[in-house]
């Protein structure tokens, strides 16, 4: 029988993209609110003896994750022999680390508490910083599902001359598998963080000529502070307006400094969270992770 999967919350572009290629059940599950705002989630079809997954992606996570923790409970209590979780957004991951006396280290907490309700777990470029790896948070089976090439290969279609840009040394890395993948220059800057809203970004452009359109690829667009800064920057070198692509837009409006500028095109992000820039995806690299961990946690339930 095909693993039956539960959409709870998730872009309709990637519904989409995972529909069509048809390799499980679309299960029927409710959702709603109490009048005092509790959830209520019922698991409309029958998920005895199967392999459930939720999809449910967790930008705004305060609001979601009692509705995800009832529906794995519900998953497990009526009969699935697996419950696992595609979260194309994992959040609380960025807050990793003590940096003042007396603070939550939110990763620790969070991936201790889905570890708790699934079986395993699927997430998209997860902001691996100082932790390095999710077996650092997560006890259960969890993978990172990459974006580089489903972004290079979008740059690669709809962009004349890139030059690609990360914004900080953590996007190094997948900066230089795009670039590799699509043969481009690239530059990588050093940032840092003044404030939750404000950065300061250094480094050089070197190689961004007048001709080539910049193209800045970022994991998160949260508050668009990062965005606004490097787009600033981009407008000493060259006169073409920059793409930016997120992997996880996360802004629900962009800084009047961005939208007002003459040197910002246009946002372009993953399919991984709901977002107007949505346009990218990202469906295959997370059923490739998810289909593997299910067929290895099925083999384990077998013996
Ligand atoms: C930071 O380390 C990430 O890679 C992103 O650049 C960052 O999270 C973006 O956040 P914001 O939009 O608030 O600058």
């Amino acid at each position: 029988m095909k693993p039956l999967i539960f959409p709870l919350h998730a872009a309709d572009a990637l519904m989409a993209d995972l529909f069509t290629q048809g390799s499980f059940d679309i299960g029927e599950i409710e959702h709603r609110r109490f009048p005092d705002g509790e959830s209520y989630i019922r698991l409309v079809s029958p998920v005895d003896d199967r392999a459930v997954i939720i999809l449910c992606t967790l930008n705004r996570p305060d609001e979601r994750v009692m509705a995800l923790l009832l529906a794995a409970d519900a998953a497990r209590e009526h009969g699935a022999h697996q419950v696992g979780l595609i979260a194309p957004y994992l959040a609380y991951m960025r807050q990793d680390q003590a940096f003042l006396e007396g603070e939550a280290v939110s990763a620790q907490t969070f991936g201790a508490m889905l570890s708790r309700h699934f079986d395993w777990l699927v997430t998209l470029e997860p902001h691996l910083h100082r932790i390095r790896r999710l077996s650092e948070v997560f006890s259960i089976p969890a993978r990172a599902a990459e974006a580089t090439l489903p972004i290079g290969d979008w740059v690669a279609t709809n962009v004349e001359r890139p030059f690609l840009i990360g914004p900080d040394s953590e996007s190094a890395p997948w900066i230089e598998r795009i670039a590799t993948h699509i043969g481009v220059p690239f530059a990588v800057m050093t940032k840092q963080r003044l404030s939750d809203r404000k950065v300061r970004i250094t480094g050089k452009l070197a190689g961004l000529q007048q001709d080539m359109t910049p193209v800045i690829v970022d994991d998160i667009v949260s508050s668009g502070g990062t965005m606004s800064e490097i787009i600033a920057q981009t407008a000493h070198a060259t006169n073409r307006p920059a793409i930016y692509v997120a992997v996880h837009a996360l802004a629900d409006q962009l800084p009047e400094r961005v939208t007002h500028s003459q040197a910002f095109d246009r946002l372009v992000s993953c399919t991984s969270v709901p977002h107007p820039s949505n346009a990218i995806d990202i469906s295959g690299p997370l059923l490739a992770e998810a289909d593997d961990l299910i067929a290895r946690t099925s083999a384990r339930h077998r013996l």
